[in-house]
């Protein structure tokens, strides 16, 4: 049996463990009105430019700490490959003058928040991987969907969905569970293993937040039909 699929692992147990703060995440209604077609590009943009402020501290971190660790197993899992910064410039360049909006991207509250606790937990580990496991995990299952309809609902052009193309990486599917295997090899200690798992549910949190603030500030904007 694959390691992932042990119950005892780590993956399946923040997988297990986070399925209810996942479920409330994807179900926040920003996100299930973006995926059905009932909101528009700009808000598409809006989602974008979170990623901006939340992938700065994240690709940063990783970077980081993918050569300061003396944990090989998380050196491995910190795969530079999934980095998104650039990606999401691309996006924005055109994104955001198309839609109307400034190119002072404005952060969430939760958005802040989320970046700011990226920086407090970037030396730890088992915490910063959590957000790592959370992001580009999310960004390669769920991330895909969201890309498939934004180009369904809004024509939204391949150039504008870099930040759900991961050239580098062919098979998704693979990569997701060779990912999981090396969650499973982090070599973190028993308690670690529990702060990662509440690390990850801190994250799903932020995230929901920003979903939430992002609906928000979305309809105090003059209403937009792209
Ligand atoms: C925005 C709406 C979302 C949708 C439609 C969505 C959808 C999905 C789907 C269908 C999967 C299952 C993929 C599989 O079994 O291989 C998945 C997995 C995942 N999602 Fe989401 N998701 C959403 C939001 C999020 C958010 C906000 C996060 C956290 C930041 C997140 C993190 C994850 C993670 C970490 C996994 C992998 C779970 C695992 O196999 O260990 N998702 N998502």
């Amino acid at each position: 049996m694959p390691r992932s699929e042990d119950s005892h692992s780590l993956a399946s147990r923040v997988r297990q463990l986070t399925a209810e703060d996942h479920r409330s995440a994807e179900t926040a209604s920003f996100i299930t009105g973006l995926m059905g077609g009932e909101r528009s590009v700009r808000d598409y943009a809006l989602l974008v430019s979170q990623y901006h402020f939340i992938y700065e501290a994240l690709d940063a971190a990783a970077e980081t700490l993918r050569t300061e660790t003396i944990l090989p197993g998380v050196t491995a899992l910190l795969d530079p490959k999934l980095d998104r910064r650039s990606a999401i410039q691309r996006d924005l360049a055109t994104l955001l003058p198309e839609t109307g909006l400034s190119c002072a991207l404005v952060p969430m509250k939760a958005t802040v928040e989320y970046v700011e606790r990226i920086h407090q937990v970037a030396n730890d580990p088992a915490r910063l991987t959590a957000h790592h496991y959370l992001r580009y995990l999310g960004d390669l299952s769920g991330g895909l969907a969201i890309a498939r309809l934004m180009q369904r609902h809004y024509q939204v052009p391949d150039h504008q969905l870099n930040m759900y193309t991961f050239e580098s990486i062919e098979k998704p599917k693979l990569y997701k569970d060779a990912y999981r295997d090396q969650l499973n090899r982090l070599g973190l200690t028993v308690e670690q293993e529990e702060t990662f798992i509440e690390e990850a549910g801190f994250g799903f949190g932020y995230n929901k937040r920003i979903f939430e603030e992002l609906g928000d500030y979305a309809d105090s904007l003059t209403p937009m039909t792209v």
